[in-house]
């Protein structure tokens, strides 16, 4: 899933694992989990991620590559907010091939920057269940237990963007000349965008 911060690459790569019973790998899940449980790799990232910026690729691949190993990735797996550089697609692309495995399609969730910021701004994560909600588009339920995320704050949303704009944003042509990206408009509805993106998934799949 390729896209900027906020464009509905977690709420969207929950829906396709989901349906299509593939593994769900989001690096900023793992590392925000990393934090949480104050592991040697929550402290190393633990200020980058308060910033904004990108954690080094090479503690990126690192841990992509070792949960792919996973038995829950023998089918397939989602990938969420990574490969998010260059180098870390071309790392993927050698993982793969040792794998004998590749990359059925890209999904570009395409979302303009005025609305990442509207998005972030009223983002809430359920604690207990991980879930996703915002308070306006997709209001959470009385019972959740709601955290606001510490790099949903103006200043670095917009690091993020910029991060976006000049480290992954490449990444659009980098896919799209091997023929595997596909541009689903991120603005629409929640269930529209899973409805495009789904079919899309179907169609890379056969
Ligand atoms: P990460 O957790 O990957 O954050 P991100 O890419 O910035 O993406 P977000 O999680 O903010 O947004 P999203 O696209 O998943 O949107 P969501 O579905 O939540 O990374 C965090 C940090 O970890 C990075 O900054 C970096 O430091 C580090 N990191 C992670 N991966 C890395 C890598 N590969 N290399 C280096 N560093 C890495 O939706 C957002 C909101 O919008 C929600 O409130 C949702 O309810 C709402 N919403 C979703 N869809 C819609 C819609 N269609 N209409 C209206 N509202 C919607």
């Amino acid at each position: 899933m390729l896209g900027p911060p906020g464009a509905g690459k977690g709420t969207q790569a929950k829906i396709v694992a989901e349906k299509f019973e593939l593994a769900h790998i989001s690096t900023g899940d793992i590392f925000r989990d990393n934090i949480k449980r104050q592991t040697d790799l929550g402290k190393q990232v633990v200020s980058i991620l308060k910033s904004g910026a990108l954690v080094p690729d090479e503690v990126t691949v690192a841990l992509v590559k070792d949960r792919l190993q996973q038995d829950d990735c023998q089918k397939g797996a989602v990938l969420d907010g990574f490969p998010r550089t260059i180098p870390q697609a071309q790392a993927l692309d050698g993982l793969l091939a040792d794998m004998e495995s590749n990359i059925a399609i890209v999904p570009y969730v395409k979302v303009r920057d005025e609305e990442v910021v509207e998005r972030l701004s009223g983002r809430r994560t359920d604690k207990r269940t991980g879930k996703i909600y915002h308070i306006k588009y997709n209001p959470p339920p009385h019972d959740a237990d709601l955290e606001h995320r510490s790099d949903d704050q103006p200043e670095t949303i917009r690091e993020r963007l910029e991060e976006y704009h000049s480290k992954t944003a490449p990444l659009i042509a980098y896919y799209s000349d091997k023929g595997v990206l596909v541009e689903i408009n991120g603005e629409e509805e929640i269930s529209l965008v899973s409805a495009n993106l789904l079919r899309a998934v179907e169609a890379a799949a056969k």
